[in-house]
């Protein structure tokens, strides 16, 4: 069976871009492969987090895994931080890894603009990523669009060790859903949607109420245009709503076109709301009974004990390669 890891960051809360664009192919992907897919806490104190608020937030992502349909008996759900072989395999990629390389990252570049001072840990992420998909040599790693160019990274370091010390690492390829691999903000549909936004009328977050999700669905920008129509270039705002449209019914974009022919927004935003609400609400339901019943720290605990063993043998292996003296 093939492999497959991802991660998500506890660093806000998830948004329904985060479920478009990988937690929902998570779940798909559980049932035909080795799935790993953890709550990247290393790669979130790449900027300043609250303690506290890390430690909920970590909680909370993990248990939205298991809300979301992934199934701890399927998959390993587990803490980044619990399984230690990555932030060594990832000093290692960094050594591999060119200044230029990272300064040519698009994340890097947009987190890091403006800011007076810029920490090293988040020029160096790309490589602790690498490290967190190849410690389990993956053939899949299901992202949105915007960690593309990580993933490129990874396969030209998996290419620079190879060379250098012997073909070992797989060629891991990026798993980026046809639509929804990059779900925009409400807001502006120039930006894509993020948790990490100022503005919380620019997300739908998960656990948002049905009541928030329709006032923020109901004030999402719009074209002065009427028709619902799909047309990235020129009606990006409508676009997008079709988009999740589509994701959160099961319909495919014409459909939802055809459907809202002849229509204009009111009407089709107000659907749009209840689309969402109804597939987000079993979500939350499942979500606070899981919270509840404090089962999350032990899933953690067993899925961090399976990813251990898989990632023990990788860091071995290279270290032997690498030519460190045995322990
Ligand atoms: P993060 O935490 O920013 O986002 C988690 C996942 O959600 C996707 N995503 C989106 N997809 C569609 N539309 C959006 N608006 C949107 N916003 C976010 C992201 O592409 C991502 O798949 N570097 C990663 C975390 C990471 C990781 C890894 C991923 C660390 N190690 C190893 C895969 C494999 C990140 O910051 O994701």
């Amino acid at each position: 069976m093939k492999r497959v890891l991802s991660g998500i960051q506890p660093s806000g809360k998830l948004t329904l871009g985060n479920y478009i664009g990988a937690l929902k192919n998570f779940v798909t992907l559980q049932h035909d492969h080795v799935c790993n897919f953890m709550v990247v806490d290393l790669h979130a104190i790449t900027v300043p987090q609250n303690p506290a608020d890390l430690r909920e937030q970590s909680e909370s992502v993990a248990a939205l895994f298991v809300a979301a349909g992934i199934d701890p008996a399927k998959a390993n759900v587990y803490m980044q931080s619990h399984v230690r072989q990555h932030a060594q395999l990832g000093w290692m990629l960094t050594t591999l890894t060119s200044m230029g390389e990272l300064e040519r990252m698009t994340q890097f570049k947009d987190k890091s603009a403006g800011k007076e001072s810029v920490g090293a840990g988040l020029f160096v992420y790309p490589a602790l990523m690498a490290a967190d998909i190849l410690i389990y040599n993956a053939d899949l790693v299901p992202v949105g669009e915007d960690q593309k160019q990580h993933l490129e990274l990874t396969r030209d370091l998996a290419g620079r060790f190879n060379s250098r010390y012997g073909d070992y690492f797989k060629m891991p390829e990026p798993y980026i859903p046809k639509v929804g691999a990059r779900i925009m903000s409400l807001d502006d549909a120039s930006k894509k949607m993020s948790k990490s936004n100022p503005n919380p009328g620019s997300r739908i977050a998960l656990l948002d109420s049905p009541d928030e999700i329709r006032k923020k669905i109901s004030r999402a920008t719009t074209d002065s245009g009427r028709e619902v129509k799909f047309d990235p270039a020129n009606k990006p705002e409508v676009s997008n709503l079709i988009t999740i449209y589509s994701q959160c019914s099961g319909l495919s974009v014409a459909e939802v076109e055809a459907r809202y022919d002849g229509q204009m927004y009111g009407p089709f935003k107000k659907d749009l709301a209840e689309v969402v609400v109804s597939q987000l609400e079993p979500l939350q339901q499942r979500y606070h009974d899981i919270r509840e019943s404090g089962e999350i720290r032990s899933i953690l605990r067993q899925g961090a004990e399976k990813a251990s063993e898989m990632a023990e043998k990788t860091l071995t292996d290279v270290q032997q390669l690498m030519g460190f003296l045995p322990y």
